[in-house]
């Protein structure tokens, strides 16, 4: 099949979550498999010309009452041949950050951006000559692709394409005042019609899910999830009215990034059958972060966008939140490597003066994450809600135990430790509430002093695990046939 991915992430290029870890990895596994794919990005100043290919002409793209232009760029997905086009455009990506910087976290012309590069995915498919079986568009700033695909390109050279919505995070919509609507060149019936309006704005997001022909994302149980109301984000209702369009497909794990034994970013490796490079692992870490090298404490990791999804208010919130309670009663070591909202990040701050047996680092490491997952003896994930979650399943194979709330893909992933057995793959709790986490970490570190045979135990079961992209990118390809018959038949 022909198939293009339409990101705005895609590692190695720009990444600001799991999204880019997906849409990179799963393009690989899908060229695997023999699918013609590729990727069309934007290019953000992280994505430097002087390693691209300049493609002949410019890009011609019809939004608003004219049009705007960009040049095309090209470069190949590292580990396979699929191509990776770049859309150039100085005034919309021509800036640092994806979505926004600190000041501005949403910039203001996000709209104006993200509908460009949505209709201009379907210009560089006639400008190569190469029209795809199926647009598979990936969250919010891709969610106009399938609204295009539906109700101006019906009858192009596009009528027989299929269009595949994928919901990496519901709790970012794209929600816009509806004065910005000309913008997208669809007539203002479809403000209703394409399922655009909300509350009398756009939803970006909402347009996708009712107009792609089939929907995913990234587990089955947040699949269910968000059908509900508690998980749903107000968009509930509509996902219950497609859920037979719906279907959860688990992540797979990057093995190629992500292998202990082989990992660059560590100073010694380790395997399954052989722990012992594990504990170099965490005495580098525990120097890395001032703490000292005990071997015998155990540590607990977190590598974590700092925003409210990921449970940190329950973690950090000033005077409730229980890491102080967990740090002082029990004798342990917490590290933390993240970024995000202001307050979390002054408050983690503010703990780590306090307190000598937590420490933090605020900002971005790919190679500090990668020691965290190795050096780490748990690993802490408290989600409100995770849609997948990549970091649990990194941690299962480094042997490092994830503590998590029992939700969307850690639910899927992480199977909760039985005293009596010593059965289980790391620890779950269902309430998000301070108290809660407390008790779990709590538990686990008791596990990790007094039930040792089990903890090893744990470690070489959670070793074991896979989570492949060959598997779904299996389940995607049907997926991508399910969206064609559709489409040929109608
Ligand atoms: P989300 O996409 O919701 O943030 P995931 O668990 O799916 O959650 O993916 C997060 C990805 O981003 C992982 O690859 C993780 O290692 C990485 N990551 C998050 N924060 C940082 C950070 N501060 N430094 C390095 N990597 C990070
Ligand atoms: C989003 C979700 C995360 C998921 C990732 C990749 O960022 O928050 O749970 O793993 O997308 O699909």
């Amino acid at each position: 099949m022909k198939i293009l991915m339409v990101s705005s992430e895609a590692t190695p290029f720009a990444k600001s979550g799991g999204l880019a870890d997906m849409v990179g990895a799963l393009t690989r596994a899908l060229d695997r498999a023999g699918h013609d794919v590729r990727i069309v990005l934007p290019r953000y100043y992280c994505v430097p010309k002087t390693t691209l290919k300049k493609l002949e002409g410019p890009l011609c793209v019809p939004v608003g009452w004219g049009e705007e232009w960009c040049a095309v760029y090209e470069s190949t997905l590292p580990g396979c041949k699929a191509p990776v086009y770049f859309l150039d455009h100085e005034r919309f990506f021509g800036r640092d950050g994806i979505y926004g910087t600190k000041e501005e976290t949403d910039f203001r012309d996000n709209p104006q951006r993200f509908s460009f590069f949505s209709r201009a995915a379907f210009q560089l498919c006639r400008k190569l000559d190469w029209i795809p079986d199926v647009l598979h568009a990936h969250d919010w700033p891709a969610g106009l692709v399938p609204v295009y695909r539906r109700y101006v390109e019906s009858a192009s050279e596009f009528a027989r394409t299929a269009t595949v919505f994928s919901i990496h995070n519901l709790g970012y919509q794209g929600i816009y005042s509806k004065e910005i609507f000309p913008y997208f060149r669809l007539p203002w019936d479809l403000f209703h019609k394409a399922g655009l309006e909300y509350y009398d704005a756009i939803n970006l997001l909402k347009g996708a899910l009712a107009s792609s022909d089939q929907l995913s994302t990234v587990s089955p149980t947040y699949a269910r999830e968000i059908q509900t109301p508690e998980f749903g984000c107000s968009l509930d209702g509509l996902l219950r009215s497609r859920s037979s369009d719906l279907i959860g497909i688990l992540n797979g794990v990057d093995f190629d990034d992500w292998d202990p034994s082989s990992d660059r970013h560590l100073p010694a490796h380790y395997s399954a059958a052989d722990l012992s490079g594990k504990a170099a692992c965490k005495a580098a870490l525990q120097r890395e972060f001032g703490l000292p090298e005990d071997p015998d404490v155990p540590l607990i990791g977190m590598v974590t966008r700092l925003t409210d999804q990921k449970g940190i208010g329950e973690l950090f919130g000033p005077l409730y939140g229980s890491a102080y309670r967990i740090c002082t009663d029990m004798i342990l070591q917490v590290v933390l490597l993240g970024s995000g909202d202001r307050w979390c990040e002054d408050e983690v701050q503010a703990l780590a003066a306090r307190i000598p047996n937590f420490r933090a680092k605020i900002g971005y490491s790919d190679r500090t994450a990668h020691l965290i997952e190795a050096g780490s003896d748990f690993f802490l994930m408290p989600s409100r809600y995770e849609p997948c979650g990549l970091n649990q399943m990194y941690s299962l194979r480094y042997g490092t135990l994830p503590i998590v709330r029992r939700t969307g893909g850690l639910a899927d992933t992480v199977e909760n430790y039985r005293q009596d057995t010593g059965e289980g793959t790391g620890f779950l709790f269902d309430l998000l509430t301070p108290r809660s986490i407390y008790d779990t970490v709590g538990w686990a570190v008791w596990a990790y002093y007094n039930k040792k045979d089990h903890i090893a135990a744990m470690r070489k079961r959670a070793m074991t695990r896979e989570f492949t992209w060959d598997r779904a990118a299996g389940e995607y390809g049907e997926l991508y046939a399910r969206a064609l018959r559709r489409v040929r038949v109608d």
